[in-house]
């Protein structure tokens, strides 16, 4: 092994996926999730059931991690984990997990924001995807953030923007829980908008700061709306699926799009990026590509595999603090909270 070789094993468990990853110099060896399907029951996650999951899953986890990426445990220069945010008991486990094997193994533990990973996820080396320069715009859209970051540096950002109230991704999981779909329903919506007419319906555009989000109103929106059809027509949903996710999904990505808009008009940086699992998403793509060719910006679209959670984008801000020596206290706890700065 030459000495310039750098193998960081990363571990994600903020929400419900269990997930473990080995990344050598920047290239990701092998990218394991186990997606906790117990949720889907409830419509929604239940924490105390996901952290349960979790302890039943890192150990396998972990394990095909290592060895998909065909290497040893010993090889291993650091181990890299998600300390926050999330729900603390799934935090608890990834953490817990991180710790004994790092001081067991003798190497640097290395903590890690999950929204800076969102972020830096840009810098996984895979074919067709160019790095962004510094500085750029990254909208982070999750199930659990709705921002826009000024990003200067590696461990330089700012947030710039963010929702008053709920997440982009709980917008589409409240609406499509409405209309009758399983959790998570924002893939789900995204399938039958590719179906529909964007504009059937109309959804209201909530007013807020030109970069703050809310995304409360809309759901409460689509419940009305969705009352007052059933009313007249009980199979209103069945027989206009697509059309109704067309046109939610248009509300959402027109305002995201607009809020980036106002963001690249205020801070003149024209370099884009996205992040999180609403980046997964076809509309928000779509209309990414489209204003690298209409506005001349330049964007970054996350691989799929890297837009929802997953520990390859731990393991990379892993390698890039491992370059900076920035390692963990041996002391150091879960956060439920945390913010994204200079770290
Ligand atoms: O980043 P992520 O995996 O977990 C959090 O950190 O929250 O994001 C999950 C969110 C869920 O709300 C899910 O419905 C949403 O991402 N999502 C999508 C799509 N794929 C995942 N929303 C809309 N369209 C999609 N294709
Ligand atoms: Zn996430």
């Amino acid at each position: 092994m030459n000495s310039k070789d750098i193998y960081i094993l990363g571990i994600e468990s903020s929400c419900d996926d269990t997930a473990a990853a080995v990344i050598h110099n920047g290239t990701v060896l092998s990218n394991v999730v186990a997606t906790q399907e117990i949720h889907q029951e409830y419509g929604g996650v239940v924490p105390e059931l996901a952290s349960r999951a979790h302890q039943q899953n890192i150990v396998p986890v972990v394990h095909q991690a290592l060895h998909k990426a065909n290497i040893d445990k010993k090889q291993l220069s650091a181990i890299a984990f998600t300390r926050g945010p999330g729900l603390m008991g799934s935090l608890l486990v990834g953490t817990s997990f991180a710790k004994s094997l790092a001081f067991g193994l003798d190497i640097p533990l290395i903590d890690v924001n999950h929204m800076q990973a969102h972020i830096l996820a840009h810098f996984i080396k895979a074919e067709g995807q160019i790095a962004p320069n510094f500085p750029f715009l990254a909208m982070t859209i999750s199930g659990g953030h709705t921002q826009i970051v000024k990003v200067t540096d590696y461990f330089e950002m700012e947030v710039i923007g963010q929702t008053l109230d709920d997440a982009v991704g709980e917008a589409f999981d409240k609406s499509a829980k409405i209309l009758g779909l399983p959790y998570p329903g924002g893939p789900l919506i995204d399938k039958y908008a590719q179906q529909g007419n964007p504009k059937a319906f109309k959804f209201p555009k909530p007013k807020v700061g030109p970069l703050d989000f809310s995304f409360s109103g809309l759901k409460t929106s689509v419940l009305y709306f969705v009352e007052k059809e059933i009313n007249q027509n009980p199979s209103f949903i069945q027989e206009n699926m697509e059309d109704i996710c067309a046109s939610l999904q248009y509300t959402i990505v027109s305002y995201l799009m607009g809020k980036l808009k106002n963001a690249v008009k205020q801070t003149g940086i024209t370099e884009v990026a996205i992040g999180g699992g609403v980046s997964a998403n076809s509309g928000i793509r779509k209309a990414l590509q489209q204003a690298q060719t209409n506005k001349g910006w330049k964007t970054h679209i996350p691989k799929f595999e890297y837009c929802t959670d997953n520990a390859a984008m731990i393991a990379m801000v892993g390698e890039l603090k491992f370059k900076h020596q920035l390692y963990a206290k041996r002391n150091v706890t879960a956060q439920a909270r945390m913010e994204l700065g200079k770290s």
